[in-house]
């Protein structure tokens, strides 16, 4: 500051200071960068190549030889993830009493790992990271393989310059298994991991995502568990990496996996049971995620992922329903974490299908897979499901669903009942407490909620999209998926609004179900299309067809 005083050129000055922090920043970069590369040499897990007296991590010559053009793929920063290098250092972001507790862990002869990584499409550099991360922070004697499946990539000399580049890595470390598998044909995601695990040699398995950085620790404390229990799968935290700045957060251990009706994916609150604390392994409904480790023995007794499924969608529902019912359990362990992008969308596309001009392929897959998870686990349950998303009538399966069920008596798995009672009392609630559900059918059209602005339109119930609604049992509303609620506005008009939670507010949106008809309990008054295009409130008449109103599933006899 005197010196800027002295020149009296604050701007210059500025540049100065300026130029001096970014170069200090570099410097640091530089040397926390050196720094891992002399951790991981020093470990004995990099090797020079004493040949050319360089430092054998050629990384950048490896991710140059990548295919281009496939940036859209990704969908993160492929720039960042190119220059941030073959590894680096990650915040701890486990709670501090995980370092220090001792760990029973059995040898490795009994409880060692293979890993089985399948990928398509995936940027060279964040597939290095991915691998480097794992055999830099896993301990040799536990990491007894590596199974790394190309499905279908299109760039096709990536597994042979990936073993190349291993090959030299690893240098003379012994125990590592390394086997590379390749799909000419892309199988999906599902395939993929069967096959891996069907080759794997260790006695558990693990899958893990390409595009992930494993923190340190992480295989100790899921190995402990799974020596408590053989039949328990468990799922680190997946700690989000941000898809753009690669900047690594803390994930939430207070969330668990679970799913709706319509078998989509949904997080779930934990609830901390009396002295649980936040950092103790805890059972969850479904995975939070696809990364996941078991018994390899029991996954293959569960005949692995589900193989009618197809592609990708659906697999890892399917694998926790048939664990719980089976006499498994799931259980997320807050201890280890494993650094994970998610991305906002499919990564990759799905083959097309021209016969379905409603559905886009992917909708069509998952769909698909939902509905043999429905025809298979969910027993009567399954209304629920074909309520929610009737499209999936009109979708064709390939093949039954008798082995599945064979599988269930062999294995006398529980009926979904018991599902809904013991593991997801969040699911049950939600079955309990609707009156009725689905699409809302006055002769042949159905109300629909425009994902625009809300609007009230009568439509053909074939829309793709079209609104699923929910009647509530005990406050008599008519909401939509995304929370709105049917209710009566300024002017009798029908409108939807943010469903009430007060007294009042819920007034205005309580319907009762007279017969077919929907009364409207404030103004006594019947829901009415007469018009065949526009909502209004009539008095009622009981023989009226424009005010009768169908859900799809119907959960109680109407009154
Ligand atoms: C490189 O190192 C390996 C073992 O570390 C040794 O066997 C080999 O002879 C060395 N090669 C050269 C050219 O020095
Ligand atoms: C790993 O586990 C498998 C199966 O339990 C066993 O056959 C193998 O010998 C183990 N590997 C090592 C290096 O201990
Ligand atoms: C009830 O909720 C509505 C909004 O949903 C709000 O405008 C109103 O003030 C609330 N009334 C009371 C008594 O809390």
């Amino acid at each position: 500051m005197f010196a800027c005083r002295r020149y009296g050129r604050p701007r210059r000055c500025i540049f100065y200071i300026f130029a001096f922090v970014i170069s200090q920043l570099v410097f640091i970069l530089i040397l926390l960068r050196n720094e891992s590369y002399d951790d991981l040499l020093a470990s004995g897990q990099l090797h020079r190549n004493n040949d050319s007296g360089k430092n054998y991590l050629d990384w950048s010559e490896f991710i140059s030889h990548r295919r281009k053009g496939l940036e859209v793929y990704y969908q993160y920063n492929l720039h960042l993830s190119d220059t941030l290098g073959v590894i680096r250092k990650l915040p701890s972001t486990r709670h501090c009493s995980c370092d220090s507790r001792p760990r029973n862990l059995p040898p490795p002869s009994s409880c060692n790992v293979s890993v089985v990584i399948s990928f398509h499409n995936e940027a060279r550099s964040m597939l290095l990271r991915t691998i480097v991360s794992l055999l830099s922070r896993t301990p040799k004697e536990y990491l007894h393989e590596l199974i790394i499946v190309d499905d279908g990539s299109e760039d096709v000399t990536l597994l042979d310059d990936l073993r190349r580049w291993m090959d030299v890595f690893l240098g003379t470390r012994d125990r590592l298994g390394l086997i590379f598998l390749v799909n000419q044909e892309r199988m999906g995601l599902i395939w993929s991991r069967n096959r891996g695990a069907l080759l794997a040699s260790g006695h558990h398995v693990l899958f893990l995502d390409s595009h992930c950085e494993v923190n340190e620790g992480w295989l100790e404390p899921l190995l402990e568990r799974l020596a408590q229990d053989p039949n328990l799968a468990v799922s680190p935290i997946l700690d989000p990496i941000d898809p753009k700045t690669l900047s690594y957060r803390r994930g939430n251990e207070m969330l668990k996996g679970g799913f709706d009706w319509s078998l989509h994916f949904h997080w779930l609150r934990r609830r901390l049971a009396n002295q649980e604390l936040p950092e103790m392994p805890y059972k969850s409904p479904a995975f939070a995620g696809g990364v996941l480790m078991m018994s390899r023995d029991w996954f293959l007794k569960l005949g692995g992922f589900n193989a009618y499924l197809k592609i990708w969608g659906g697999e890892s529902i399917e694998l926790a329903i048939k664990l719980w019912l089976c006499g498994g359990q799931i259980e997320i362990v807050p201890c280890s974490r494993i650094g994970h992008i998610f991305r906002r969308r499919h990564a990759f596309d799905f083959p097309p299908h021209l016969d379905d001009h409603q559905l886009s392929s992917a909708q069509e897959t998952y769909l698909h897979n939902s509905k043999i998870i429905a025809e298979s686990w969910l027993d009567e349950y399954k209304s629920m499901f074909y309520a929610l998303r009737p499209a999936a009538r009109r979708i064709p399966l390939a093949h039954t669903y008798d082995e599945m069920r064979q599988l269930r008596g062999e294995w006398q798995c529980h009926p979904f009942e018991w599902y809904l009672r013991h593991v997801s009392p969040e699911l049950r609630m939600h079955f309990d407490e609707l009156a009725a559900t689905g699409t809302l059918r006055n002769e042949d059209r159905c109300l629909h909620a425009t994902h625009k602005d809300s609007d009230l339109i009568l439509v053909s119930c074939h829309l793709s999209d079209i609104t699923q609604w929910r009647m509530l049992r005990s406050s008599g509303q008519l909401s939509t998926q995304r929370e709105l609620c049917l209710g009566v506005a300024i002017g009798r008009r029908i409108a939807l609004a943010p469903c009430g939670r007060n007294g009042t507010a819920r007034m205005a949106q309580q319907w009762l179900r007279r017969g077919t008809h929907l009364l409207h309990a404030e103004t006594h008054l019947c829901l009415d299309n007469p018009l065949k295009d526009r909502l209004e409130l009539s008095p009622c008449r009981s023989q009226a067809v424009s005010q009768s109103f169908q859900f799809a599933l119907e959960m109680e006899s109407r009154t």
